[in-house]
């Protein structure tokens, strides 16, 4: 290949790359906001289970930067766990159900979101 379209096979490349990318970041941000809006008085603005409901609480909120435990927990599980509530997988009630207030899209960002926090993925730290 001519040098030249070398070049423009590499900047086209990129411009790929960069659109397949594209809509992940856009998703994050409302998955951030949730988070923030409603997950941060218990598990802490940045996830580590340390909000600020906790002094009273009988079950400690889970903390989501912790990999060791994140990566034990099946995407489902996690989505469960948010749609349905604590007692859905046979956790505490203090964790509360999400499904009437986020919708499943919203559910499937948020568990992207919390493997970015916990930097794991299902079965892998
Ligand atoms: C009122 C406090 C509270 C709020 C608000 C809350 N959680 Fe929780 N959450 C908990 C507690 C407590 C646990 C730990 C339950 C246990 O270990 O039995 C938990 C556990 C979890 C778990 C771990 C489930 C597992 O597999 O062990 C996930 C995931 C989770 N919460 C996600 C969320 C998300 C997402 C939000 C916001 C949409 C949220 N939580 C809001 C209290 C809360």
């Amino acid at each position: 290949m001519h040098p030249v379209h070398k070049t423009y096979a590499f900047i086209l490349g990129l411009a790929v790359l960069f659109l397949a990318l594209l809509p992940d970041a856009l998703l994050a941000a409302p998955a951030k906001d949730n988070y923030r809006t409603y997950c941060a008085q218990c598990h802490g603005l940045q996830g580590n289970g340390r909000g600020v409901n906790i002094r009273d609480m009988s079950v400690q909120p889970r903390n989501h930067t912790d990999g060791a435990y994140m990566s034990s927990r099946s995407d489902q599980d996690l989505f469960t766990a948010d749609k349905k509530g604590g007692l859905a997988i046979d956790k505490s009630v203090l964790m509360p159900p999400w499904g009437e207030t986020l919708s499943d899209s919203e559910i499937h960002n948020m568990v992207r979101y919390l493997r970015t926090l916990c930097h794991c993925q299902y079965g892998k730290q």
